[in-house]
């Protein structure tokens, strides 16, 4: 297999160097741009994504604030914490990290969050931006893939791009930013009829399902480009993506492994975000 792996790792370091230099920047003149992340209850997963993103904030110069809440937080005492990060001037970003508990709206929960410090890009008002092709914050994951295919040299113009999952954080921006790129977008999902159908026309096919290796090599067009979005572990309880990656990498151009593929670039955008937020303030 010769370089056809899309090292996400790799295109994340070279992001975040350039970005490190413009904290550096911005620090100069009098702004640390800092993300606030919220963490309600205990899921072991939402730990480590939380402390991972921490770590990285850090590890380019910018300020990482970390609100760790009980899982029987009321609705109204995260609405509070919120409203109080809104104010304050030295958080440029806010992330309230999904999934919260069943008690939580999380719709109320996206709404509180100023559209100007939505780092996430999942405040409907910014979806009405990048629906309608305006300045924003873009979904994180989605904007991490469009990255790694331009990092890459794949335009994904004429290109017809094929979406497995239609999920509010992945699946229905990833079809937007693709349209938005000039590519004719299909959606698949659960109740797809004949998906392989589908995907076996894909020049790029994304696979955001969270089903562990689903996607087998009888679902890809010889040479399509494959992102996979998913993070899932095996029945070893390895680490593992939505497409099999073994079975596939001979057929596709192009492949994104899991770990070490678009799982980096989604904490890389993040940052963007959030430097791109602490940016607007000096204007
Ligand atoms: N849970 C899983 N992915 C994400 C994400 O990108 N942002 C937030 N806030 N929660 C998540």
């Amino acid at each position: 297999m010769k370089n056809k792996t899309i090292n996400g790792k790799d295109i994340s370091k070279k992001i975040r160097s350039e970005l490190e230099e413009e904290v550096a920047a911005l620090i100069e003149k009098g702004v640390k741009p800092g993300l606030a992340v919220i963490l309600v209850g205990d899921d072991p997963a939402s730990k480590t994504y939380v402390k991972s993103k921490q770590k990285s904030c850090r590890e380019i110069g910018m300020e990482s604030l970390l609100i760790e809440l009980p899982s029987d937080t009321p609705e109204e005492t995260l609405l509070a914490e919120i409203t109080k990060l809104n104010e304050n001037d030295a958080i440029h970003g806010i992330l309230v990290q999904l999934p919260l508990p069943s008690h939580i709206s999380e719709m109320k929960v996206i709404e509180k969050i100023s559209p100007e410090k939505d780092v996430d890009g999942f405040h409907p008002i910014n979806i009405g931006r990048m629906m309608t092709g305006q300045d924003t914050f873009l979904p994180c994951t989605p904007f991490g893939v469009m990255e790694m295919l331009k990092h890459t040299g794949i335009d994904p113009e004429g290109k017809h791009a094929v979406i497995i999952g239609r999920s509010n954080i992945v699946g229905k921006p990833m079809g937007q930013l693709l349209l938005r790129e000039n590519a004719t977008v299909t959606y698949c999902h659960s109740r797809t009829a004949d998906m392989k159908s589908l995907t076996n026309q894909a020049d790029i096919l994304v696979a955001a399902v969270g089903k562990p290796k689903m996607i087998t090599a009888d679902y890809i067009k010889e040479g399509a480009v494959v992102i996979d979005v998913g993070i899932n572990r095996d029945e070893n309880g390895k680490l593992c993506g939505d497409v099999d990656f073994d079975d596939v990498k001979e057929k596709a151009a192009f492949i994104t492994p899991v770990p070490g593929g678009v799982g980096p670039m989604t904490i890389t955008m993040l940052l963007y975000n959030t430097v791109k937020s602490a940016k607007r303030t000096l204007n």
